[in-house]
């Protein structure tokens, strides 16, 4: 949301106006000329008042903020705007009326010195200090943003900022009027010998050069990942170890047993792939295809795959979004097996027992592998002959990291791809997205419906004309129209049709151009089609309440300082882990007060949306197992836990989960005998 952004953008250039007016207003009496005591003042008067103006903005910004909930301003109320707004209030109060004084002895240009009146006047602390006071109270507003931004507020927190905060000033205060008293009795604006002056400075520095030095070791430190540790006893540390009865992640397997209808062999191996740009460019891919090979399998079938891993040196793993497979299918390296190594394989086994568009990608160092290639297709279709002449393909979405920058990508290759499709068919098209950013998809020339998101189909939908779709990442939309006498161009851009590696024509023939893009409306999934009866309506009684806010800060993550995404103020591994038993039924409520897209993903479950930000849900039941949650927003979604197991729900940027944003949801006494840190080859993320 802007208002997030501005608030933040205020808080980081307080500081620096402030620090302007600060330096000038402290050194006005040290001026050699009645020129120069001029300009520094005037100086200091300017850059306070743009801070003035920055402080109103960010005032506003944070009571619009406000509106949304008071969840969104805690810090901000409590911390950040009355450490700025007392000391302006105090510059208002004393600063400025004194300012007008000392600006009688202050002459434009002039070259005469001053007089010691002057000096005592320009250095008296009533007019310096809430200058000063103004630029300490920014950069606390700023250390908090930066540092300590998060939900829930402890007072603890609220005490310990407001404490350091005090001292400083306190500091300050003393340090301005000894000064003063020193420079009254000497009539010296300098104090003590150059040696002296220089050293107390040089002995300033080095303390907050080795406290910096100290904390940063010490937080690098205590956020490393311990060499080996299980998932499974983070959770037991949650739910006391009360669990009715343990089981295994082991035993919660598909059928192991029985002749599989539909085998399929995945490997995993380093592939030499040239961009129409003639660009040659290592991928990692399943079977040397990018994406990988797409799998289409029918509804109620046994399915195995066997994975082996030719040459990727970390290991690799196959995770079937969108499927709710089995526990001990779902390929998360280090909690449901280990990643596989070069030369070793992996089955997996589990039917496919709903419809629906679905992909695969490796789970273990996610946000890498995904990255380089190892992704693809897994189709359920329904186990019936459709009647009509149809046209059904996938159209996947990603991200390319070209040597000149990252290029986004349609389909397969970075190359303009056309296809035929006879006038009346009926077209499907599944779009999968695989990038780790919302991805916005133009389609041109027909009218079509969204006829499901993410593998479940939308109830009675309508024919969209113009609407933009904005496709999560993760996230699944299938699109349908019955193919017109006309060209039908898809795309990532408004505007006019371009031809490049980011389109798709369909067309009757193999050739035409197909029609401009508009820029309509966003495709809102919360108002499109008609209600249906689902699991959960309005007098629902929920097992279990989770709230899940996410947020930005500086941080530590596994011995890295770096910008980490917060969940409840933590990282992985302090990241909620959700208790839940089997037969509940689960009510979270994301809260997104950071300032990126956070694409939720839950793994074994599909969660059905109830609102957006307070508003409820009034289309067709909207189920999804990637939903973005935008700066600003809030979002309540319930599931029933029905599939025993220990899964990840985490944010499908993949680089955000690379850097802790991931939770957990375990169900009371299931146990993982995997375990990650960097003494197993496992990395999830
Ligand atoms: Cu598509 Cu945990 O991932
Ligand atoms: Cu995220």
């Amino acid at each position: 949301m802007l208002w997030l952004m501005v608030n933040f953008a205020m808080t980081v250039l307080l500081p620096i106006f402030g620090g302007i007016a600060a330096w000038n207003a402290s050194r006005a009496y040290r001026a050699p000329t009645k020129g120069k005591l001029y300009s520094r003042l005037r100086s200091s008067l300017i850059w306070t008042g743009i801070s003035g103006l920055a402080l109103f903005v960010k005032a506003t910004a944070i009571v619009l903020l406000g509106v949304s909930g008071w969840l969104f301003v805690e810090d901000k109320a409590t911390m950040q705007l009355p450490m700025v707004a007392i000391p302006a209030a105090a510059i208002v109060l004393f600063s400025i009326p004194a300012a007008k004084a000392i600006r009688a002895a202050a002459v434009k240009a002039s070259k005469e010195p001053l007089m010691v009146q002057d000096r005592l006047a320009a250095a008296a602390p009533g007019w310096v200090f809430p200058v000063l006071v103004s630029f300490v109270g920014s950069l606390a507003a700023a250390v908090q943003a930066l540092f300590i931004a998060q939900w829930p507020l402890k007072t603890g927190t609220v005490i310990a900022v407001w404490s350091v905060y005090a001292t400083f000033v306190y500091l300050l205060w003393i340090r301005q009027k000894r000064n003063y008293c020193r420079f009254v009795v000497t009539g010296s604006p300098k104090t003590g010998t150059l040696a002296v002056r220089i050293s107390w400075k040089f002995g300033v520095l080095l303390t907050v050069v080795l406290v910096a030095a100290v904390g940063f070791m010490f937080g690098a430190k205590a956020s490393r990942l311990p060499e080996r540790m299980s998932m499974a006893d983070h959770m037991h540390a949650h739910t006391g170890g009360n669990a009715p009865q343990f089981v295994s992640v082991t035993e919660l397997t598909g059928p192991r047993t029985g002749t599989p209808d539909r085998s399929f062999t995945l490997e995993a191996k380093k592939t030499m792939i040239t961009l129409p740009s003639g660009e040659k460019k290592e991928a990692w891919t399943y079977n040397g295809q990018l994406p990988g090979p797409e799998l289409r399998v029918k509804q109620g079938e046994l399915v195995e795959v066997t994975l082996i891993n030719k040459d990727i040196d970390e290991g690799v793993t196959i995770h079937w979004h969108g499927v709710d497979v089995p526990n001990r299918e779902d390929g998360v390296a280090g909690l449901t097996q280990d990643a596989v190594m070069p030369q070793q394989k992996h089955v997996y086994r589990f039917i496919a027992e709903k419809t629906g568009t679905n992909w695969y990608h490796s789970h273990q160092q996610s946000s890498k592998q995904v990255q380089m290639g190892l992704y693809g297709v897994f189709i359920v279709e329904p186990d019936i002959t459709l009647p009509q002449k149809t046209a059904d393909m996938a159209v996947v979405l990603h991200n390319w990291q070209a040597e000149n920058g990252t290029s986004v990508s349609l389909g397969e290759l970075n190359r303009l791809q056309r296809k035929i499709a006879e006038p009346g068919t009926l077209v499907r098209l599944r779009f999968v997205n695989a990038g780790n950013m919302r991805a916005p998809i133009h389609i041109s020339g027909v009218p079509f419906q969204v006829a499901a998101i993410d593998g479940t189909d939308i109830h009675e939908p309508k024919d969209l004309t113009d609407s933009r779709l904005d496709l999560a990442a993760g996230g699944r939309y299938d699109v349908t129209f019955v193919m017109p006498n006309m060209v039908v161009g898809i795309s990532r851009q408004t505007g006019p049709f371009a031809h490049d590696g980011n389109a798709l024509v369909i067309s009757p023939s193999n050739e035409g151009v197909p029609p401009d893009a508009v820029k309509g409306p966003i495709f809102d999934p919360a108002s499109y089609g008609t209600p249906a009866k689902t699991k959960f309506g309005p007098d629902t009684r929920y097992d279990r309440n989770y709230k899940l806010v996410f947020d930005n800060r500086l941080g530590f993550y596994n011995g890295k300082f770096t910008f980490v995404h917060t969940i409840n103020g933590t990282i992985f591994p302090d990241a909620p882990m959700l208790t839940v038993r089997e037969g509940e039924l689960v009510k979270m409520t994301f809260v997104n007060r950071g300032f990126d897209d956070h694409p939720m993903h839950l793994h074994g479950h599909h969660i059905q949306v109830l609102s957006r930000n307070g508003k409820a849900v009034t289309g067709s039941p909207w189920i999804a197992d990637a939903l973005n949650v935008a700066p600003g927003e809030t979002y309540e979604v319930a599931f029933v836990a029905d599939n025993p197991g220990i899964w990840m729900d985490h944010c499908h940027n993949l680089d955000h989960a690379a850097v802790g944003m991931s939770a957990h949801i375990a169900y009371e006494g299931v146990l993982s005998p995997f375990e990650i840190g960097s003494a197993t080859v496992n990395l999830p993320e």
